[in-house]
């Protein structure tokens, strides 16, 4: 059994999906790590049972607030890290303190369209699909290594709520499979010694 610390800002739908998820697998989520303490991601956590920490990073410098999320993570120790609508750029210390064990989702299809308006922006370009992207963290803002990308066809006269729906379904879907895979391949090594 493996576990995953997942981070989120937000509304936490892909938190949810993959603490379900996980729940029919002998792997789980150890904690919910948020910045914001009104998200509605705390309601989910509480509903799911999963350890929630809130981290502020108000009027104090990013790498402070790290630290302290990694000082609550040392409870855990989870296997990986996985991003699912945290809004907040990871510092190269962070990122180098658990090296290829941080993951993140995209709503669009990298490295077309990164940032936090990704979605809205490839909604809005000429390209002929949508999709996400499932990626390992680097120093850069949607840059690491692709693990997996799906794609799907735009819908004549959709709207940007409609595609939205459509992304997060997907989403909801392929973060929590490739999460899955990650932590049995993590421990295939680990019993591999
Ligand atoms: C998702 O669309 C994800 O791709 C992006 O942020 C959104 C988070 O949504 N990084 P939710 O909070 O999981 O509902």
């Amino acid at each position: 059994m493996a576990e995953v610390a997942v981070f989120a800002s937000g509304s936490g739908s892909n938190f949810e999906a993959i603490v379900t998820s996980l729940a029919k697998t002998e792997h789980s989520v150890c904690c919910l790590v948020c910045d914001r303490h009104e998200a509605p991601v705390f309601e989910r956590a509480k509903r799911l049972g999963i350890p929630a920490y809130h981290v502020s990073y108000f009027r104090r410098s990013r790498v402070e607030a790290e630290q302290e999320i990694i000082d609550k993570l040392g409870a855990h120790r989870p296997s990986y890290i996985a991003l699912a609508g945290f809004m907040r750029i990871l510092s190269p210390f962070f990122v180098d303190t658990f090296p290829h064990k941080i993951v993140n989702i995209h709503p669009a299809l990298l490295p077309a369209h990164p940032g936090a308006h990704g979605l809205q922006e490839s909604y809005l370009s000429d390209d002929e699909q949508l999709g996400i992207t499932i990626h390992y963290v680097d120093h850069g803002t949607d840059t690491g290594p692709i693990i997996r990308r799906q794609s799907i066809h735009r819908n004549s006269g959709e709207t940007l709520e409609t595609a939205e729906r459509r992304i997060h379904s997907l989403e909801h879907h392929l973060y929590p499979d490739v999460i899955c895979s990650l932590l049995d391949a993590y421990e295939k090594q680990q019993e591999a010694g």
